[in-house]
């Protein structure tokens, strides 16, 4: 393809509810940031859209949650989001966000063009409708059994164990979230999208002309969908967060989440093209620009199917490309903010580079090892033993070891000054250097157009190793110790030297899209300006003048030590009991399958066998102690009589355990056995809360055996 006229990159725009991991980092930002750099360095025209997504029925649901609104959950989040993505050089044109007017009238916009040409559907239907609440059950609101997994906690738009895609209507077992009651169907009026009409413009925009140029797993799950015959797909709610429905029959209903959000988009390009006195339509409607939408693998339904169909409805251009990454997982499980398995880049940053002022690299030995494993067409692996090897092995070691040792030498041997070359005495090694330089230009740049930041980053540590090799070969400091006898001596170390030098110069360009600290501090040390880093510059031996004085030594990176990646796995092994505790709360109810939103209503009615089921038993506390490293556990020895049971109980913030001993309780003695830190709990311990979540034990009137059922 020719080079495009311009570029539009976006990333997935996060929701605006919570802190964002590495996965998310790795996923869609990371990528997308390199690209840009990459054009940027290039001289492209080109703009890097993001901002918050801040719409959806899961930002008011949590608001009522923590007794706040939506409106100050979003503005909590979107400004520690912003700037997480600053500290790691994520460098957005413009952070917009969807809860701004200009967003709003522009998806309001959208959305009344769209109605107006007949492009949209309407259609009355029962739905779920919570009659304690007086509120219709969209999306996040409801919950149930998920029919592809069995999965008990499925919400009515997906099921977060499986990720199928659901409807209200496809769940087993309904409940309200607003109050656990079980909801009424009520009729209401929706707009629909008719992805079903768009079929053959998919097949052959999707299926023929990208069947190979975007990523096998990205055109197969649009197979996928297509072939399992696309549906109308409503786009407004029963709900008051979000864009007003702009047009007649409106009232009370706003825009789907996932028909405003990817507009963001849009608002974001003009909210820029206002900021900087640029024009925004050439961005989205002349077919010279080329569209790029960096997301995760779930996000790919809406960003090949249901969005273009909106842009082509409304007159865009298409996206060129979706290089959707698949997921990255942490330690073995995949990652999780709410279950307390993942690492939040807000954590990252204030443990490993605010510590050091930014100092030491550490920015980039994140965006080093996340690029190196990025899961770019499987699933990959974070391990803090993974991150330490790659940041060791080869950053320390391979590329800051090769940059330092140049800058060392120079120093030593060539008084901190760019040497002469001395053509006469270049030889065939001289030559190569120069030769694997320009080779690895054109690979790394061709890797870069076909979004394998992968392979490409590690051509450009192929490309360090290379200069170590050329290096160790010249040995310029044995040399050195001719310089009284051979006459050439300094000669031969100048060319070395030059050599050496010129090609960290390059590596400071190439390495740029990846490691943009790093660059500017190699930029530093060699007293030159970022206008360096321009990509055409690379292949040449000529970037530093002879005779130019460098600063001296600094390391680029640090080690990363072995204590450090202990304390990392411990604090995610605090992290994940302390979330499961909170989930647990120890009481009667199963906390994971209690209303959000009211946690005193009544649980849905059962029948007396599904009572039955469980044992209940008299048990006799006999022994009590602490659970190092939880702070929350107490590890208990039950008597029930016909056998004594070791029962893990997240009361220690409560009792002590010397208080407890000799106390009867109620166990559920036949619950499945649990392993927390590395101990078997048997049972679970029946207790009562008050309104004030203080914990009573729940006990027979008076003492009997142990063991004594209850029913
Ligand atoms: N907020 C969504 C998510 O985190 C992504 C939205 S992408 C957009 O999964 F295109 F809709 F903006
Ligand atoms: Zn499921």
């Amino acid at each position: 393809m020719n080079t495009p006229k311009r570029y539009l990159i976006t990333a997935a725009l996060p929701y605006a509810n919570g802190l964002k991991h590495i996965g998310h980092l790795a996923g869609a930002y990371l990528p997308a940031d390199i690209y840009v750099r990459y054009l940027k360095a290039q001289k492209r025209d080109v703009v890097f859209v993001c901002g918050s997504d801040e719409h959806g029925t899961a930002i008011p649901i949590q608001a009522t949650k923590e007794g706040t609104t939506a409106q100050a959950i979003i503005d909590k989040y979107h400004p520690i989001i912003e700037q997480n993505f600053k500290d790691l050089g994520i460098a957005f044109d413009i952070y917009h966000r969807t809860s701004d007017a200009l967003h709003h009238e522009t998806a309001s916009a959208f959305f009344k063009d769209l109605e107006a040409k007949g492009d949209l559907e309407t259609k009355t239907s029962l739905q779920y409708y919570d009659a304690a609440a007086n509120s219709f059950l969209a999306d996040r609101y409801i919950k149930g059994t998920c029919p592809n997994c069995g999965h008990h906690e499925a919400y009515g738009d997906q099921c977060e164990k499986c990720g199928k895609s659901l409807s209200p209507e496809e769940l087993i077992n309904p409940v309200s979230t607003l109050s656990g009651n079980v909801p009424i169907k009520k009729e209401t009026t929706h707009w629909y999208l008719p992805l079903n009409k768009h079929e053959d413009f998919l097949r052959e925009w999707i299926l023929k002309e990208h069947a190979n140029d975007w990523r096998p797993a990205v055109v197969g799950q649009c197979k996928s969908w297509i072939d399992g015959g696309l549906q109308p797909r409503a786009v407004t709610r029963d709900l008051d967060w979000g864009v007003k429905v702009p047009v007649a029959g409106g009232d009370g209903k706003v825009l789907y989440v996932w028909f405003d959000a990817p507009i963001g988009y849009i608002s974001a390009t003009k909210q820029w093209a206002k900021d900087n006195g640029k024009d925004w339509t050439p961005y989205w409607n002349d077919a010279e620009t080329k569209l790029v939408h960096f997301i995760g693998k779930d996000n790919i339904v809406f960003h090949c199917i249901i969005f273009p169909i909106m842009l082509k409805l409304h007159g865009h251009i298409l996206p060129e490309s979706v290089p959707a990454n698949e997921f990255m997982n942490l330690e073995g499980d995949k990652m999780s903010t709410s279950k307390g398995w993942s690492i939040e880049m807000d954590d990252y940053i204030n443990k490993w580079i605010k510590k050091e002022n930014g100092g030491t690299g550490l920015a980039d030995s994140l965006r080093f090892y996340l690029t190196s494993i990025a899961p770019e067409s499987k699933d990959s692996e974070f391990t803090w033993k993974g991150f330490q090897e790659s940041v060791n092995g080869e950053l320390v070691s391979i590329f800051a070891n090769y940059v330092n040792r140049t800058w060392v030498l120079m120093h030593k041997l060539c008084k901190g000054k760019v040497p002469p070359i001395h053509p006469d005495l270049l030889d065939e090694e001289d030559n190569a250097i120069l030769q694997s330089v320009k080779d690895s230009k054109a690979k790394i740049t061709e890797l870069l157009e076909q979004y394998k930041f992968r392979d490409a980053l590690f051509e450009v540590i192929n490309l360090a190793r290379i200069g170590n090799q050329y290096m160790q070969k010249k040995e310029p400091w044995i040399v050195a110790k001719n310089l009284a006898t051979d006459p050439t001596a300094q000669a031969k170390i100048d060319n070395c030297m030059h050599a050496c030098l010129q090609l960290c110069a390059n590596l400071a360009i190439l390495v740029n899209p990846f490691l943009p600290f790093t660059a500017r501090k190699m930029c530093y040390l060699m007293k030159v300006v970022d206008k360096m880093l321009d990509w055409e510059n690379a292949g040449n031996f000529n970037l530093l003048k002879v005779g130019y004085s460098l600063r001296p030594p600094e390391l680029l990176f640090r080690k990363i030590e072995d204590e450090e990646i202990e304390a990392e796995l411990s604090q995610l092994q605090t992290n994940l009991k302390a979330k499961k505790i909170t989930m647990d709360t120890i009481t009667t109810t199963d906390a994971s399958t209690a209303p959000e939103a009211n946690d005193n209503a009544f649980k849905p009615e059962i029948v007396f066998d599904d009572f039955g089921k469980i044992d209940l038993r008299v048990g006799t506390i006999i022994d009590a102690k602490k659970v190092e490293k939880a702070d929350k556990l107490l590890q208990l020895e039950v008597e029930l009589g016909l056998e004594k049971r070791t029962i893990l109980s997240g009361i220690a913030m409560h009792f002590e355990p010397s208080d407890i001993i000799g106390k009867q309780v109620v166990v559920v003695a036949n619950l499945a056995p649990r392993k927390m830190r590395g101990v078997e709990s048997k049972g679970m311990i029946l207790m009562a809360e008050d309104a004030h979540g203080k914990l009573y034990f729940v006990q027979p009137s008076e003492a009997i055996a142990a063991g004594s059922k209850i029913s």
